[in-house]
């Protein structure tokens, strides 16, 4: 288990993807397998964070500027990397985070239509540089689903983000099953139209190979 400490794994996936069921399950398994496990969430996870996340949700703001909602973003994940993941991550504890930037590049990148650079160049000042000393994540985990079945898990009150349409939402779930493509040694893919159950367990045995070589649950 002690392969798990000072690793960072964001869940991901479309709206609707069932990726936060998963999260608390996991994050409720790795903790009673007496791990430290430090739990955020995106956009959100800092008092100022939480702030952000209502601009950003609220559907009053339709005007809302491509760019502008891009920094939103990432100025809610400059203040949680600051104040709670590299914390710790330095104290050994196994961080579990719902979502990163692999949100970004799906929703403000593949689907909003903002240059891929654009988004690496904030995503460089909120996190850090990837390539050494930054804080990026060792795993990112896409549940992947499609629109239809997404659909039907979502609260029938939409957020200004849930309210952009099936043909963005396709885009978004395109953009992510992308990412994993490019890298596969930092992404995995698990397939979320299933039940829940069976869910959880192709992810834990996913979590077992990539970063343990064992249960984390044992
Ligand atoms: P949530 O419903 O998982 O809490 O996420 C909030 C919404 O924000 C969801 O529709 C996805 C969206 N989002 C982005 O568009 N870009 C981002 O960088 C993040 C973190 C979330």
């Amino acid at each position: 288990m002690s392969a798990l400490s000072g690793r960072f794994v964001v869940f991901d996936g479309p709206d609707g993807s069932g990726k936060s069921t998963q999260f608390r399950t996991i994050a409720g398994m790795a903790r009673s397998a007496g791990l430290e496990v430090r739990e955020v969430r995106e956009p959100g996870g800092t008092a100022v964070g939480e702030r952000i996340r209502e601009i950003l949700l609220d559907p009053i703001h339709d005007e809302m500027a491509l760019r502008c909602e891009m920094m939103l973003y990432m100025a809610s994940r400059a203040q949680l990397v600051e104040q709670i993941i590299r914390p710790a991550l330095r104290g050994g504890a196994l961080v579990l985070a719902d979502r990163f930037v692999s949100s970004t590049y799906a929703y403000q990148g593949a689907a909003g239509g903002l240059p891929m650079h654009e988004i690496d160049a904030v995503a460089s000042a909120a996190c850090g540089d990837r390539a050494g000393g930054g804080t990026w994540p060792d795993l990112t985990v896409i549940f992947d689903v499609d629109g239809r079945t997404a659909a039907t898990r979502l609260n029938p009150t939409l957020d200004r983000m849930e309210q952009k349409g099936a043909e963005f939402h396709a885009r978004v779930r395109q953009g992510y099953l992308d990412q994993a493509a490019r890298d596969p040694g930092h992404y995995a893919v698990i397939d979320a139209h299933q039940n829940a159950e069976a869910v959880t367990g192709d992810t834990l045995s996913m979590l077992r190979q990539r970063l343990v070589g064992r249960g984390v649950h044992e």
